[in-house]
C-alpha cells in the first residue's frame, strides 16, 4: 500500500486486517478439531452467551445462520429461542459433538452444514434473518467479500463478536514477559471501518463479561488456561508455571484466579436496511 493518506476515507483497512493475520506465526493458528473436545468446558464458565442474546433482537419466527457454529454452545440454545438454525462451521470434529448433543436432546430445528465461512454461498445456505458470527470472525480473509456475503445472506441483522481490547490480556502480558508476540488479530475497530467504507453504519457494544475463569491448581490453568502448550518448548512451560503460580490468587471459592483472566468479547451489529 503506497497511497499517500490524505484523509481518513484513504485509510485501506481490509490491507491492515490481512497484514495482522498474516503476521499469525503457525503457531497462533488454531487446529478446531483438536480444541472440539474441550471448547464447551471452556466457554461455559462465563456470562457470554446470556449477554449476547440479551443485546440480540430474538424473536421465535425469525430463522438463523450460525457461522462458525462450533460444537453449539451457542446453536442449541438458540435453536430454542428462533424458528430454526443453520449451523456451519469448517471443522468436522465440532460438528460430530454438535450433531450428538443435537441427536441427544432429540432438536429437530437445526441443520448442519459443513463448510467455511469464505466458501458459504447464498445458493447453498438460503436467506436468514439473522446472521451470527460468534468468535468466529476474526481470522476471515478476504473480509470484505464475506461481509458483502453474509450481508446478502441476511433479511434483518446481522451479529459478529470479535475479541474486545482486554481479550487475552492475562496471555498477553505472559508472552510479552518471555519475547513472543501474540498478537496476531486486528483490533475490532478494524471491522468497524472497514463496514463504514462499504456503507453498513454498524453499533458496537462490549458485551461486559465479568467473571474470570478459575482453576482447580496451577496444573488446571496450564491445561485448561488458553495457551497453546504444544507450541512451548520446556523452558517456556517452566516460565510458565511461574508466572501462573507468581500472578493467581485464591478465590472465595479457594479456586486460582486472576483479574485479568477473563473473556472480552466486542458485539459489532447491523439491521438490514
Ligand atoms: C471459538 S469457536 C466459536 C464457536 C461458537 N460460535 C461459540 O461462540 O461458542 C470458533 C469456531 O469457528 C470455527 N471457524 C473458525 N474459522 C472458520 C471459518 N473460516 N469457517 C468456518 N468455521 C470457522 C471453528 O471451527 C470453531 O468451531
Amino acid at each position: 500500500m503506497n497511497k499517500t493518506i490524505k484523509s481518513p476515507e484513504d485509510i485501506d483497512w481490509e490491507y491492515f486486517w490481512e497484514e495482522k493475520l498474516k503476521s499469525q506465526e503457525n503457531t497462533f493458528k488454531k487446529d478446531w478439531n483438536k480444541e472440539a473436545p474441550h471448547f464447551a468446558k471452556r466457554v461455559k464458565q462465563d456470562e457470554y452467551m446470556e449477554n449476547l442474546f440479551n443485546k440480540m433482537r430474538i424473536d421465535s419466527e425469525l430463522t438463523a445462520i450460525d457461522l462458525g457454529c462450533g460444537e453449539g454452545s451457542i446453536t442449541i440454545p438458540l435453536s430454542k429461542l428462533v424458528k430454526n438454525v443453520t449451523a456451519v462451521d469448517s471443522s468436522e470434529k465440532m460438528l460430530e459433538i454438535l450433531e450428538e448433543k443435537i441427536n441427544k436432546e432429540n432438536i429437530e430445528n437445526i441443520t448442519i452444514i459443513n463448510e467455511t465461512i469464505e466458501d458459504v454461498s447464498i445458493e447453498k445456505v438460503k436467506k436468514h434473518d439473522i446472521v451470527l458470527a460468534s468468535r468466529s470472525f476474526n481470522g476471515i480473509v478476504p473480509i470484505i467479500e464475506a461481509i458483502k456475503k453474509i450481508n446478502e445472506i441476511a433479511n434483518k441483522y446481522v451479529y459478529i463478536t470479535l475479541f474486545g481490547p482486554n481479550n487475552w490480556k492475562f496471555e498477553r502480558d505472559f508472552y510479552k514477559s518471555i519475547g513472543k508476540n501474540n498478537d496476531h488479530f486486528a483490533p475490532y475497530y478494524y471491522l468497524f471501518n472497514i463496514l463504514v467504507s462499504m456503507g453498513i453504519n454498524p453499533n458496537v457494544e462490549n458485551l461486559e463479561i465479568q467473571k474470570k475463569r478459575s482453576y482447580e491448581s496451577v496444573h488446571d490453568a496450564m491445561e485448561n488456561g488458553k495457551w497453546n502448550l504444544d507450541s512451548f518448548n520446556e523452558d517456556e512451560k517452566i516460565k510458565l508455571r511461574s508466572y501462573l503460580k507468581k500472578n493467581l490468587i485464591i478465590n472465595e471459592d479457594g479456586r486460582l484466579e486472576h483479574p485479568d483472566d477473563k473473556a472480552d468479547w466486542v458485539l459489532i451489529w447491523w439491521k438490514k436496511e
